[in-house]
């Protein structure tokens, strides 16, 4: 029941992601439980710090999200190791994003090696997801 109240409330104020993207967090948000009996719900003030933080990436150098999302995530970003323009993460900025659950994966965990050099945990994933859809 109560996981169920914290599910809910959760789904409402993920608006500015598709109902595919919000079922995905549901399904990171029952991991994070599992994982985490404490676990209470994502938090986007984690996210940031998730996101804003630099860590030892994959390649030994010192990266963090905003490397290449920058940290104003309305704007473009850029690729620190290909040098491409990264179109705005922010959905507000850019309908296109979280519309995929399919992308959202692919790229957090491709994006979570980059940075951290493993693969993000459930509550991590959807703490940052979190973070990005209030920016
Ligand atoms: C090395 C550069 C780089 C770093 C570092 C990076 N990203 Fe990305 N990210 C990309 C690229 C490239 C794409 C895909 C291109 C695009 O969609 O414009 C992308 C796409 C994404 C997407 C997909 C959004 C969507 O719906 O299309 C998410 C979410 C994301 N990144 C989150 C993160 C998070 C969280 C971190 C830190 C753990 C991070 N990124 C670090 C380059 C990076």
């Amino acid at each position: 029941m109560k996981y169920l109240a914290i599910v809910s409330m959760f789904s409402i104020s993920l608006m500015a992601a598709s109902p595919d993207v919000v079922q995905y967090m549901n399904e990171l948000s029952k991991t994070a439980k599992a994982e985490n009996p404490s676990f209470s719900g994502f938090d986007a003030a984690r996210g940031k710090e998730i996101f804003t933080s630099t860590h030892t990436g994959k390649q030994g150098k010192p990266m963090a999200c905003t490397s290449c999302h920058t940290v104003n995530l309305s704007s473009p970003g850029k690729n620190s190791l290909t040098g491409k323009v990264i179109d705005p993460l922010s959905p507000r900025a850019n309908p296109q994003r979280l519309t995929s659950t399919k992308e959202v994966k692919k790229w957090l965990k491709r994006n979570f090696m980059d940075v951290y050099a493993r693969e993000g945990t459930a509550q991590e994933k959807g703490d940052t997801l979190a973070y990005i859809m209030k920016n």
